[in-house]
């Protein structure tokens, strides 16, 4: 099999392509700010005091900070070189209660998309092995990330029900959720 000096050259430097790299590295920005976000939206509900909607947001948080180490850890295990790349200030208004979520909702499929571009990206330089990591990792968690913001955005949207009823019933569904998944892993 003849295989080309570029590809020679840039698999003795690192196993990921400049491209597909430099979109990974902003990914970790998008995902560092997705975290900003909803330690933002926790300020909003500890002010409130809404605690239950501060603590469900102090998980959503969480979540995003392990998103960005999974980048940072797949680049360093395929030797790529970066620096940590500028987080974008969160100055979005907040109108109420419900456009926390609908903000979250908007979010995560932006996030979808993003993560999508990569896919394609990996898919382009034939790069299998990005391609499938991707698919393991934020492939798979931006359908559960969607899947909880667009049902959480129902809860919150009732018009009938307390914010007390709400946060309970949001934070319980979330809790029991994180710890099925976690006995999955
Ligand atoms: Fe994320
Ligand atoms: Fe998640």
């Amino acid at each position: 099999m003849k295989i080309s000096n570029e590809t020679i050259e840039q698999r003795r430097k690192s196993a990921i392509d400049d491209k597909t790299a430099d979109l990974l590295v902003k990914q970790i920005s998008h995902e560092l700010y997705n975290h900003n976000l909803y330690r933002t939206f926790a300020n909003y509900f500890a002010v409130k005091g809404l605690d239950k909607l501060e603590t469900y947001y102090i998980g959503r948080a969480n979540e995003e900070l392990l998103h960005h180490q999974w980048i940072v850890d797949r680049l360093d295990y395929a030797d790529v070189e970066f620096k940590y790349p500028a987080v974008e200030a969160v100055t979005n208004p907040i109108k109420d209660n419900v456009d926390t979520f609908s903000q979250t909702l908007d979010k995560e499929i932006e996030t979808t998309q993003l993560i999508y571009n990569i896919v394609s990206s990996a898919k382009e330089a034939n790069d299998w092995e990005t391609f499938n990591w991707l698919q393991e990792t934020l492939v798979k968690e931006q359908t559960e990330e969607e899947h909880i913001s667009r049902k959480y955005l129902k809860i919150a949207a009732q018009e009938d029900v307390d914010w007390v009823t709400k946060a309970d019933t949001i934070l319980t569904d979330y809790e029991s959720a994180q710890a099925a998944e976690g006995q999955q892993n």
